[in-house]
């Protein structure tokens, strides 16, 4: 018999840069990642996650320098707090790739001379102005008063021998590419964002080694030169799952990059570039989230207001953590962070609503001792096809909603059905239904938050589910009822 081959599901994170520790917005791409990875694997797919770190490049030296260590010490420490904030997070990656892994960098070389060989690298003079914060070259047009916008700072002129990739002959192709959907890029407005973009402006090629700067790749052929952080970071994501072992294949082309709206202009457009002069295939599909401010304010090192992910986490748990950031901001838009509403969403909704259901329906179970029985009446306000719709549209916070709407249709129930003064036949038809509809919400919870799916699975006493076990059966639990899920907070 021919074995049922999985449908597989690659999906990866931005690598972030080591010149700083951890902070929510890199814990906010690579929580959404991993709800993502793990619905997948609730279908039974075939899933591969990958995040990393991107440690080369003169923002990172430069960083170094102040710490006063060498730049590989410092990599090292920084993502090591990287893999530490995401195990505090949960996060469940299949690979953790850090740009100065050796596989990796013999991998960029090998590109290199792959595009120097087939004539995509040549050698010119770069003039122009070098923002290190947004570690790349930006136009006088960019600028607000000679500073880079993002970063208020004046970028550093450079004038310099440089090699320098042919970007601007993958203009036409990129364009019908994107404008077909064989390259997706999600929500529609970004993807209106870069088709006006390239309608607009003709891609002039890149430069992609610096002479000034010591931390980086060695152009293979001339060493006097690194390579372009970006050009180095982008191949993470094929060097992550084995490139140029043939092995990569069984992943690539990536099912879904999700980044931040900062970068999706160059993911969209020198990453499929560097990809089909290497002769391989795009990418499917790009996500780009929103941006969060903290109380209203642009989260930065000079306002103070950056918030640690781990130290939110050790507070209120690492699910309500997941939770809140998923479900509060409409996923693909801006949003706001405020620890105020961050305790009312846990007071209100996991305190409130999930983990007094839970509570309920255990002490109601376990007080009673007849054969629990009966036949589905929940059923009819769980809707997995919506939730299923969402989730393939990454609507992350209307899918939460559906799971919530059909948490809170549980709860009803048991007022309705008074259930405190039911007795035989009657108590075990409402507690089967109730012990079904927890069972099927912690596998749908699961992906949100993995350890309180967790908790209430030991406390019916069954094991993980996936979506196929997302209907009425028979239960066949056994009941052991543990504390609350989550606790109050003061506000
Ligand atoms: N190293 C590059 C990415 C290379 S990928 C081949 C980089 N790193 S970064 O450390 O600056 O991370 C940027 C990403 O962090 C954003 O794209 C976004 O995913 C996340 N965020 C950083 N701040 C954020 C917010 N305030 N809000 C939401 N996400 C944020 O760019």
């Amino acid at each position: 018999m021919i074995g049922l081959v999985k449908k597989k599901f690659y999906i990866t994170t931005p690598i972030y840069y080591v010149n700083a520790e951890p902070h929510l917005g890199h814990a906010y791409t690579t929580i959404a990642a991993d709800a993502i990875a793990r619905w997948h694997k609730l279908k039974g797919e075939d899933v591969f996650f990958l995040t990393g770190t991107d440690e080369h490049g003169e923002k990172i030296e430069q960083a170094a320098q102040a710490a006063g260590k060498t730049p590989k010490r410092f990599c090292d420490e920084i993502a090591k707090n990287f893999k530490g904030a995401w195990k505090a997070l949960n996060i469940s990656y299949d690979n953790f790739i850090r740009t100065t892994d050796v596989n990796h960098v013999k991998a960029v070389e090998k590109t290199l001379k792959m595009l120097h060989g087939s004539g995509y690298i040549y050698k010119g003079k770069y003039e122009g102005m070098y923002c290190v914060g947004c570690e790349r070259y930006r136009t006088e047009s960019e600028l607000v008063d000679g500073k880079c916008p993002d970063h208020l700072k004046k970028p550093e002129v450079v004038s310099e021998e440089s090699y320098f990739f042919s970007l601007s002959k993958f203009h036409n192709i990129l364009y019908q590419k994107i404008k077909h959907g064989d390259i997706e890029i999600k929500p529609d407005s970004r993807r209106n964002e870069i088709l006006s973009f390239l309608e607009n402006n003709k891609l002039e090629d890149i430069s992609i080694s610096r002479e000034k700067v010591k931390w980086g790749i060695k152009i293979p052929w001339d060493d006097s030169h690194t390579t372009y952080v970006w050009v180095d970071a982008f191949l993470n994501y094929i060097t992550g799952i084995g490139w140029p072992n043939k092995r990569f294949e069984e992943y690539w082309p990536a099912d879904l990059h999700l980044i931040g709206k900062d970068i999706l202009r160059v993911h969209a457009t020198i990453w499929p570039a560097q990809l089909l002069a290497l002769g391989l295939k795009a990418p499917k599909k790009f996500f780009a989230h929103g941006y969060f401010t903290i109380d209203g304010q642009k989260m930065s090192k000079t306002l103070g207001n950056v918030v640690d992910p781990v130290k939110l986490a050790k507070e209120y748990s690492s699910d309500a953590v997941r939770y809140y950031l998923l479900r509060e901001f409409p996923f693909g838009e801006d949003g706001n962070f405020s620890e105020r509403e961050f305790i009312l969403k846990i007071n209100g909704e996991l305190v409130a609503d999930l983990g007094n259901l839970i509570y309920r329906v255990l002490t109601l179970a376990e007080k009673f001792k007849g054969n629990i029985e009966g036949q589905p009446e929940l059923d009819k306000h769980l809707h997995l096809d919506e939730l299923e719709h969402y989730m393939e549209n990454l609507e992350l916070h209307k899918a939460i909603e559906t799971i919530w709407e059909f948490v809170r249709a549980t709860n009803k129930y048991i007022n309705i059905k008074e259930a405190w003064k039911l007795k035989d036949k009657e108590l075990s038809q409402v507690i089967y239904n109730l012990l079904e509809a927890c069972r099927i919400i912690s596998i749908l919870v699961s992906p949100f938050m993995p350890d309180t799916s967790e908790k209430i699975n030991k406390q019916l006493g069954v094991k993980a589910g996936g979506l196929k076990d997302c209907k009425f059966g028979e239960f066949t639990g056994k009941i052991k009822r543990g504390g609350y899920l989550f606790e109050k907070v003061e506000v």
